[in-house]
């Protein structure tokens, strides 16, 4: 599809950022650590826009900030003319229209890693749950039940753990459970160096067998769809416990249940689901309910004060170096360049349709005007090219103005 070249209205000081949905002030904090190359006017709104009051919003803003619940949709990022860039502040993009930023221009930022910890540490916290089936325990106290029983009930010390996905959240989560004492097995579909004394096994069936245990932490694929259902469920040994706070889709619920019922497993904890609802004020159901040693939490792994702080951090920090370096390293849209800023030079970003030729046109332009090419990085993806040109004399201006003229151009951004 092409799309027509877009002259953005000239950058200037300040770079105006709007942050919705009550993203954590951690974020406004960063952008003003960042404000030695430019500086920042942040405006915050405690809600999420609906797509007409956004794009009203969006105008001459440089710098978008959401979490989950503001669609970003093609049209609006058609009307944005003076958006750079997009941050969300969440580990989710499906709220994006992320091919339509892309072929726009406007790479999409995400904070995939600030949460990790919390979800191990949730993890962590359920082994030992389950495993003492403090869940029960506690709803009976609480209707007045004293049910002081040892049956059945276990230390973690000395059992196994079986991780499926072995990346960020899977090795954290390997580490502490050493700490207590574990035995730590897991299987990923890419080698990975094991952590500590955590051993790879050679097969998802070899894990499911020898573990205790069994937490996923997968992403959310075809391939990891349904992936533990009745078949691999039988494979578990009997009284082990599943916990799954990856994506709702990788377990076969009536599958889990059946286990349960059976008394095939020892319990679950659950976190994640094929349907989750939207808001905190629509009903929920699900066939776990009500069955013993069983711990179901709203898709909270994630949840924490630190890691709200965290993200507000992280995104807002790879929001402003792109904004002062054009840097895209992390970006979930876009094609990836980083290049260091050098002292001296004057720095043009383009992203222009990913046809041959553009690079040659480019360097014409620049070579017309007697001008030293000091550095220059280009990456593509299937709809675009993006490139990082750094020059040493200052015709960033005419040269801009020209490569912004180009057919295939669809946005030209001077840096410095
Ligand atoms: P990651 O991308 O760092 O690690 C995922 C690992 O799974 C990778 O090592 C990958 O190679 C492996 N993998 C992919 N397909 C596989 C397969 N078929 N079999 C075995 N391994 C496979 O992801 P991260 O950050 O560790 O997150 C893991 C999951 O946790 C994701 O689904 C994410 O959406 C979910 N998550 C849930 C949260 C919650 O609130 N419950 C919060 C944060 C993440």
């Amino acid at each position: 599809m092409t799309t027509p070249a877009q002259a953005i209205p000239p950058v200037r000081d300040p770079i105006r950022v709007l942050l919705l949905e009550n993203v954590h002030p951690s974020a406004r904090e960063t952008f003003q650590t960042h404000a030695e190359t430019h500086t920042y006017q942040i405006e915050t709104r405690s809600t999420a826009l609906k797509e007409d009051e956004l794009i009203a919003a969006l105008e001459g803003v440089h710098v978008l900030g959401i979490r989950s619940k503001t669609r970003v949709t093609a049209r609006a990022l058609e009307s944005a003319r003076s958006l750079l860039t997009l941050g969300c502040f969440c580990i989710g993009t499906n709220q994006v229209d992320l091919d339509a930023a892309n072929r726009r221009g406007v790479p999409v930022f995400n904070a995939p890693f600030s949460n990790t910890r919390s979800v191990a540490e949730l993890i962590i916290s359920e082994i030992i749950a389950l495993s003492r089936q403090l869940g029960d325990r506690s709803r009976e106290v609480h209707a007045g039940v004293w049910k002081k029983v040892a049956s059945s009930c276990y230390e973690v010390r000395g059992k196994t753990l079986g991780i499926v996905g072995y990346g960020h959240i899977g090795r954290q989560l390997g580490v502490i459970a050493e700490a207590l004492g574990m035995r730590v097995y897991y299987h990923d579909v890419i080698s990975k160096l094991p952590m500590g004394n955590n051993r790879s096994m050679p097969s998802l069936a070899a894990l499911l067998a020898e573990s205790d245990f069994v937490s996923l932490h997968v992403p959310e694929t075809a391939e990891t769809k349904n992936m533990i259902g009745e078949a691999e469920l039988a494979k578990m040994k009997r009284g082990a416990y599943l916990l799954n706070a990856s994506r709702g889709t990788v377990v076969v619920i009536p599958a889990l249940v059946d286990a349960l019922k059976s008394g095939h497993l020892g319990g679950a904890a659950i976190d994640v689901y094929p349907e989750e609802p939207e808001s905190n004020t629509d009903r929920f159901r699900t066939e776990l309910q009500g069955l013993p040693n069983v711990i179901l939490t709203p898709h909270i792994g994630g949840s924490t004060e630190e890691a709200q702080e965290a993200i507000g951090r992280e995104v807002a920090a790879v929001l402003s170096k792109f904004v002062a370096t054009g840097a895209t390293s992390g970006a979930v849209n876009f094609p990836q360049v980083d290049l260091p800023p050098l002292k001296g030079t004057h720095r043009i970003l383009n992203v222009h349709r990913n046809v041959p030729g553009v690079l040659r046109d480019m360097n014409r332009i620049v070579s017309d005007l007697n001008a030293n090419i000091d550095s220059q990085v280009l990456s593509t993806d299937a709809q675009i090219g993006y490139l990082i040109m750094d020059l040493e004399q200052d015709v960033s201006a005419e040269v801009s103005r020209r490569i912004d003229e180009l057919e295939t151009s669809i946005r030209t951004r001077i840096v410095y």
